[in-house]
């Protein structure tokens, strides 16, 4: 895609961090942008912020957890826009684990809500969105926000999160190769952040109240964690990662790392030799 402008954009987990983000950069790139946010509050306000910048501006609260919000974002979409070119699958939630370093002490209602939203959005997303894209017969992009995380070796406490990203990892990259020998006019991006200054680390904000857990945090974990916000804390701007991001829509990447490139080759060349030292 050469040309931005007037371009329709609809960005999931918009109300904040990273989405927010990319909401601003494509709107002052002259794109039309769709919010979409399961916080009320917080939608409003970036919807009145953003319609400083220009009024093509378009909110829908939506859970991407819900296949009928995805649906009903869709109809809204091309209801008030007449299309869509870009979507960016980005709501996200966890980051790291609330009541134990390891994944078998961590309570199922903890792996479902972050499944719902970070590897079932991105699934309802694609299944609304990418009907709709071959149909319009336009060049579109779809851009999956995974992470650093999806490419890595796992780190300690962030387990079932460091799963869905690699999850969307490998979902990014079948649809590209399905799309690429199907149709070509889709392009696929895997947006990969390292650590942003974001509310992330505060996801639990939007946990549906029947997946809440007691959270029985232990000495280590509490370590753990301090150690991780304070990394996010010293992360990179919003603003930053959609800079990265717009510029990769320009070029042919794939895997849009935004920062921490020499340590994120190291670790996935670490991870690479393994899987080939194994297969000799
Ligand atoms: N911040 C980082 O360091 C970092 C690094 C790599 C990847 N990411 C990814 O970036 C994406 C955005 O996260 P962020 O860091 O900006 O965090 P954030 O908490 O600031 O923003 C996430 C947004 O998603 C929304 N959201 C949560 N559940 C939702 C749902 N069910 N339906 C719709 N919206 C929902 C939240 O309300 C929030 O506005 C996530 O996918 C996250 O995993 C973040």
């Amino acid at each position: 895609m050469k040309e931005f402008s007037d371009k329709v954009a609809v960005i999931t987990g918009a109300a904040s961090g990273i989405g927010r983000g990319i909401a601003e950069k494509f709107l002052r790139e002259g794109m039309k942008i769709v919010l979409a946010d399961i916080e009320l509050d917080a939608l409003s306000q970036a919807e009145k912020e953003l319609k400083e910048i220009s009024p093509n501006v378009l909110t829908v609260l939506t859970d991407v957890s819900k296949i009928e919000d995805v649906k009903t974002l869709a109809q809204k979409t091309i209801d008030h826009f007449g299309a869509i070119d870009i979507l960016c699958n980005n709501a996200g939630v966890g980051f790291a684990n609330k009541s134990s370093t390891t994944i078998w002490e961590n309570s199922l209602s903890e792996w479902k809500w972050i499944f719902d939203v970070n590897i079932w959005g991105v699934i309802h997303g694609i299944h609304i969105f990418v009907p709709i894209m071959l149909k319009q017969d336009s060049e579109c992009y779809i851009i999956n926000t995974a992470s650093m995380a999806g490419l890595m070796i796992p780190t300690i406490g962030t387990g079932i999160y460091s799963i869905t990203k690699h999850a969307i990892i490998a979902l990014s990259e079948s649809l590209k190769y399905e799309l690429e020998r199907f149709d070509g006019k889709i392009k696929v991006l895997a947006l990969c952040p390292g650590l942003a200054f974001t509310k992330l680390t505060e996801s639990d904000r939007n946990r549906p109240k029947e997946l809440h857990h007691d959270i029985t945090t232990n000495p280590e974990l509490e370590q753990i964690m301090k150690a991780y916000q304070q990394s996010i804390e010293n992360g990179i701007s919003p603003k930053k990662v959609a800079e990265v991001l717009f510029q990769a829509l320009k070029g042919e990447k794939f895997y849009i790392p935004t920062d921490h490139h020499r340590y994120l080759r190291s670790n996935v060349k670490k991870r690479m030799e393994a899987i080939i030292q194994d297969l000799q």
